[in-house]
């Protein structure tokens, strides 16, 4: 089973995570959890690169390049292992990132990023994307008091809306993949609601009784 979170900047993802690894643990699963870009020490590396507020002039291709070859190296190391293994993957973030930040947010063109990413990837797919949802001038917020903020959160706030419409439109061609929480809500409610949302999952592919 693999699982990806997404989300406009400050939706929570990350904080949301560990719990839900010690839950489902708890439960009897083997859970590997990863993040983008990272996950490797050749993923964190280029990581650094695409964070950095010293790469000003970061081309949007450049850009593009950098996280679908983190992304690479992350499914090969780290991801694909552990599905054979039968063990549950959580990665913050994955490739819907790439559509709403590259495809939606800088519009470079959807089909040729699709192509790149399905290269990227070898076709790996996730079996649920789960998107928490917030306002963007909300997350954005939470992100400068957290000191959390980097060269991609310092994009104009019209860049950050783009994204956000943009996992909109990628939810409306694909519902079937993807559950959206409501990231405004207390983070005890949140973690609630992603517990159900992934027992439901894996009781409607008998990984659960
Ligand atoms: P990070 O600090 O991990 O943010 P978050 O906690 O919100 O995930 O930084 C990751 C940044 O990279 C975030 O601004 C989203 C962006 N990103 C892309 O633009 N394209 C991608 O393909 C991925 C994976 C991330």
């Amino acid at each position: 089973m693999f699982i990806t979170f997404e989300g406009p900047e400050g939706s929570g993802k990350t904080s949301q995570l560990p719990a839900l690894v010690d839950y489902l643990e708890g439960l009897g699963f083997q859970v590997v959890s990863t993040r983008e870009p990272g996950g490797t020490a050749i993923s964190d590396q280029i990581r650094e690169v695409l964070t950095s507020m010293k790469n000003q002039e970061l081309h949007p291709r450049t850009e593009i390049l950098l996280f679908l070859a983190a992304r690479a190296q992350l499914v090969e190391q780290v991801i694909k292992p552990a599905l054979q293994a039968g063990k549950i993957v959580f990665c913050d973030r994955y490739g819907d990132s790439t559509l709403a930040y590259q495809g939606y947010g800088h519009g470079l063109d959807l089909t040729i990023l699709r192509q790149m990413l399905d290269f990227a990837t070898d076709h790996l797919q996730p079996d649920l994307t789960l998107f928490l949802d917030l306002d963007v001038e909300i997350g954005l917020a939470r992100k400068k008091k957290a000191s959390e903020w980097n060269r991609l959160d310092a994009y104009a706030l019209a860049f950050h809306k783009r994204v956000r419409e943009g996992y909109h439109q990628l939810i409306a061609e694909e519902p079937e993949r993807w559950v959206t929480v409501d990231a405004t809500q207390d983070m005890k409610t949140v973690q609630a609601n992603l517990r159900k949302t992934i027992l439901k999952k894996l009781k409607s592919t008998h990984l659960l009784p």
